[in-house]
């Protein structure tokens, strides 16, 4: 099972990333969480995406289709994936297929979240992740039990640097300027798959588990 989830900052797709990877058991690669890790640890990649990330904008291609298609290369992605945030552009979408095709293989679904833009910014100003095991918590629709505390691991809760409101303004540009034209690329090639991101979070699995087990 080798897909992706598409969708604009905010659409969902980190929650049901999680929620695909514990019920399907495939490795859940988010090339966002890659370059925070970088930054964390202060690599030179971490160091390079820092700018962008803060900015709102994307990382340059040459740099995050090196490093997504050298992770699917690893030994857990043999039998699957599921990419959250990559391909964001038609260029590293074209660099997926060809790696793809180039070992005989091809993507099997796309994932669109759908939500509108005006809720988008609502949902990523409020988001709080746990600093130790990165759960997604909302202050008000998915807030955890005791404020600043991760309900899995017991770990701080913080705000993102991007998730201030006037990156996020910009990020929801940079989707859809950049990112949206792969919905098309993607409906071309007959595996995307339209998912309603406005129904709460359950709602919206139980809708992707159907589109799975099709
Ligand atoms: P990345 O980390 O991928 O961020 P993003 O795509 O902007 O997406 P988000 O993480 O903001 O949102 P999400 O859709 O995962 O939503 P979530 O589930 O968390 O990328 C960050 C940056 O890295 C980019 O800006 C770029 O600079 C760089 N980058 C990464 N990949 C790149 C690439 N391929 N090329 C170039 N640059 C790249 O949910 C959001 C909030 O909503 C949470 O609070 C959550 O609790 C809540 N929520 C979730 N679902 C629901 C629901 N159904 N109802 C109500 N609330 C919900």
């Amino acid at each position: 099972m080798k897909m992706i989830m598409l969708g604009a900052p905010g659409s969902g797709k980190g929650t049901q990333a999680a929620r695909i990877k514990k019920h399907f058991g495939v490795p859940a690669i988010s090339t966002g969480d890659i370059f925070r890790k970088n930054i964390a640890d202060g690599t030179e990649l971490g160091k390079k995406a820092k700018a962008y990330m803060d900015r709102g904008e994307l990382v340059p291609d040459e740099i995050v289709i090196a490093i997504a298609l050298n992770r699917i290369e690893e030994d857990d992605c043999r039998d699957g994936f599921l990419l959250d945030g990559f391909p964001r552009t038609v260029e590293q979408a074209e660099a997926l297929d060809k790696r793809l095709a180039d070992r005989g293989q091809r993507l099997r679904f796309v994932l669109l979240m759908e939500v509108p833009d005006v809720q988008l910014a609502e949902r990523v100003t409020g988001r709080r992740v746990c600093k130790n095991c990165g759960l997604s918590y909302h202050v008000a629709h998915m807030p955890p039990a005791e404020e600043g505390v991760c309900d899995s691991c017991g770990g701080a809760l913080h705000q993102r640097n991007d998730d201030r409101e006037e990156t996020v303004k910009n990020r929801i540009g940079v989707y859809n300027a950049q990112t949206a034209p792969l919905i098309g690329y993607y409906e071309t090639a007959g595996i995307l798959k339209h998912l309603d991101g406005t129904k709460g979070p359950e709602r919206v699995f139980e809708d992707i588990v159907k589109v799975l087990t099709i």
